[in-house]
């Protein structure tokens, strides 16, 4: 919705923006000098835990992804908060508290920000980092021949809303939960030194979604391979008992029409992520030096020249 509202923007163009809005990225790029640049993103949403305090954090981790996607250091950070009144204090410390302590495991500095009252809570933080203009990482270079490694496992929309309908066992919300406070920082390390031709996170568009940015930025094709794809413990089952987020369907209506091919886990494929992983797309000898660094991540598909579709599904 805001890719149309934003392309109908005048545009200014200045040689320095190294990375705008126009290719769906994930984060704002701006050379300072020839050696540096800002990285600059933010993101809030509504609660979808129940604890305040996981809550805070969970939604640094995720706005402190987009600067992991993009190859830059999280340096200092604002927070955005609407919140109902002067009810429930204690929660919204919890949820501060949480969100601080995240954003101080990133080595990322708390400055400021700024709170409205709205009935409903909303609680995120706009980040802004560093990056070396040559070490920018972008969606645009995907290659033919490069590999698919995905460092998170798919779900947590599907989890969150089996929580919502009571259907969630304790123990797959806490897997979980887990996965969604994991900074993206020991990926965006481990791909540091390799030669990478294209990264994003997976968040509220889903793989398929954010596959398709890739493709279109690097007009290829993208082959995602569902059995490889890995999935959070009770994912499956809870996607069968229909547990699918509203987000999910916009995901699918949104994306559909670009992809070739289906499997019996395409609800997963289109469920929305909060804080998920990052989509690497490499060249198979850096994928397998990745693979050592990183165990938990899956080689998910390959990258092939553009044909009809952008992304191939089998
Ligand atoms: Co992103
Ligand atoms: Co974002």
């Amino acid at each position: 919705m805001l890719d149309q509202v934003l392309a109908s923007l005048p545009r200014v163009a200045d040689p320095d923006l190294l990375v705008g809005f126009e290719t769906a990225d994930d984060a704002g790029v701006y050379r300072l000098r020839p050696d540096l640049a800002i990285v600059q993103t933010v993101d809030f949403f509504t609660p979808i835990v129940d604890d305040g305090w996981t809550f805070g954090a969970i939604a640094a981790a995720n706005a402190l992804s987009d600067v992991y996607a993009m190859g830059g250091k999280p340096v200092t950070a604002l927070s955005i908060l609407a919140w109902p009144g002067a009810n429930d204090l204690e929660d919204l410390q919890e949820i501060l508290r949480g969100g601080a302590e995240k954003i101080h495991e990133a080595g990322c500095l708390l400055v400021g920000g700024h709170s409205v009252t709205d009935p409903e809570i909303k609680f995120g933080y706009a980040v802004t980092g560093t990056v070396h203009p040559a070490r920018i990482r972008t969606n645009a270079h995907a290659h033919a021949g490069d590999v698919l490694v995905l460092t998170k496992p798919i779900g947590t929309g599907v989890i969150a809303t089996a929580l919502k309908q009571g259907i969630a066992r304790e123990e797959h919300v806490r897997i979980s939960t887990d996965s969604m406070l994991a900074l993206n920082r020991g990926a965006a390390e481990a791909i540091e030194d390799l030669d990478v031709h294209a990264v994003t996170d997976v968040t509220g568009f889903g793989l398929l979604g954010h596959a398709r940015e890739v493709a279109m930025a690097s007009n290829v094709t993208l082959e995602i391979h569902a059995s490889r794809v890995p999935f959070l413990p009770g994912a499956v089952e809870y996607a069968r008992a229909g547990a699918l987020a509203g987000g999910l369907k916009n995901n699918r209506e949104f994306a559909a029409s670009c992809v070739e091919g289906s499997s019996e886990v395409d609800d997963l494929l289109y469920d929305p992520q909060t804080s998920g992983g990052l989509l690497v797309s490499l060249p198979a000898k850096e994928a397998a030096a990745l693979a050592r660094r990183l165990p938990a991540a899956a080689e998910i598909g390959s990258v092939r020249t553009r044909c009809d579709k952008p992304i191939v599904v089998r």
